[in-house]
C-alpha cells in the first residue's frame, strides 16, 4: 500500500459495515479517506476510532446519495481540501424486498437512485478530478455482490448489481479507449455480515439472525482485504471482477 500513503479515497457508505471496514483499512495504511453517509453521527464515531489509530485519516462527510447536488458538495469539499482524489469507491446500496408484482415504486427508485444513478455521478466527478489535476493511475472501486452476476436473490437488488457489473466494464472500456491508466474494479462478494440485511427487514431481524447462525459469512474486513488487494496490484494489472463468496457458501 506504500504507493498509496497521503493520497485522497473517497468511500460511500462509510457510516457502517463494508464501508466502515474499507475507511478503516485505508487509514491504516496512510490514506487521507473522505467518509460519506447520511448518519453523521456514525461517520464522527468511526473517524474517531480510526484517526486514533492513524497513521491516515478519516474526513466524515454527511451526504444524502439520493440528492445529486449533495454528492457534488462532496467533491466541492475534496477539492477545496486536497486538491485532488487518487482512488474513489462506490459501497453504498440499499436492498428492499420488492417482488416484481408487488413491488413499492419508492423503495425501486431509491434503489436506482443509490445503487446506481450516485456511482455514475460519483464516478464521474472522481475521473473529471483525476483528469483536471493529471492523476493518471487513479482506481474506481465499485462493490458489487454475487447478486450482479446471478438471480439467486430480490430481483430488482440484483438488476441495480447487474447493472454495476455493466457499468464497470463499459468504464474499464472507456478508459482503455481514451488511453487512461485509471483502473476500474468490481468487488462482487456473498453473504457479508453487516447491517444490510437488518435494515431490509426491519421487522423481522430474528430471521436475519437466523440466517447468519445458518449461513456462512464473511466479515466485512474480507471485502476490505479484497479492496486492498484489488487497489495494490501492480499497474500492469488490472482487476477488474473479483467473485468472493464464504467458503461453502452455494450461489
Ligand atoms: N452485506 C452483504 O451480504 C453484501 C453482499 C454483497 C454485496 N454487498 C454490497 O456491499 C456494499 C455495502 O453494503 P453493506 O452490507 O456494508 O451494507 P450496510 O451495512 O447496510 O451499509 C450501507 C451503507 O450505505 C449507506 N447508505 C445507504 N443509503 C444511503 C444514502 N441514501 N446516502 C448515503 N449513504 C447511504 C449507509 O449509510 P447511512 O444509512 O448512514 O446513510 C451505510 O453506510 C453494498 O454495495 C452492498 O450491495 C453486501
Amino acid at each position: 500500500m506504500e504507493r498509496w500513503i497521503g493520497k485522497v479515497a473517497l468511500v460511500t457508505g462509510a457510516s457502517a459495515g463494508i464501508g466502515a471496514a474499507i475507511v478503516k483499512k485505508l487509514v491504516e495504511n496512510g490514506m487521507e479517506v473522505v467518509g460519506c453517509a447520511r448518519n453523521l453521527k456514525e461517520l464522527n464515531e468511526i473517524a474517531t476510532k480510526v484517526n486514533k489509530a492513524g497513521p491516515g485519516h478519516m474526513y466524515p462527510y454527511k451526504c444524502d446519495l439520493v440528492d445529486e447536488n449533495q454528492i457534488l458538495a462532496v467533491f466541492e469539499y475534496i477539492k477545496k481540501q486536497f486538491g485532488t482524489i487518487h482512488i474513489c469507491i462506490n459501497n453504498a446500496a440499499v436492498c428492499y424486498h420488492t417482488p416484481m408484482v408487488s413491488a413499492d415504486t419508492e423503495h425501486l427508485k431509491e434503489m436506482i437512485n443509490v445503487n446506481i444513478l450516485a456511482l455514475c455521478i460519483t464516478t464521474r466527478e472522481a475521473i473529471t478530478l483525476m483528469k483536471n489535476t493529471n492523476i493518471d493511475d487513479g482506481h474506481i472501486v465499485n462493490i458489487n455482490g454475487n447478486a450482479g452476476h446471478k438471480i439467486y436473490f430480490e430481483t430488482f437488488y440484483s438488476a441495480t448489481k447487474y447493472a454495476v457489473t455493466a457499468l464497470t466494464e463499459g468504464l474499464r472500456q472507456e478508459l482503455r479507449a481514451a488511453n487512461s491508466r485509471i483502473r476500474a474494479t468490481a468487488i462482487s462478494p456473498g453473504l457479508v455480515k453487516t447491517e444490510l440485511m437488518y435494515r431490509m427487514h426491519k421487522d423481522d431481524s430474528r430471521s436475519v439472525d437466523e440466517l447468519y447462525a445458518t449461513k456462512p459469512s464473511l466479515q466485512p474486513d474480507d471485502v476490505a482485504n479484497a479492496v486492498s488487494f484489488a487497489i495494490t496490484s501492480p499497474s500492469h494489472m488490472e482487476i477488474n471482477d473479483m467473485r468472493i463468496r464464504p467458503t461453502g457458501q452455494l450461489n
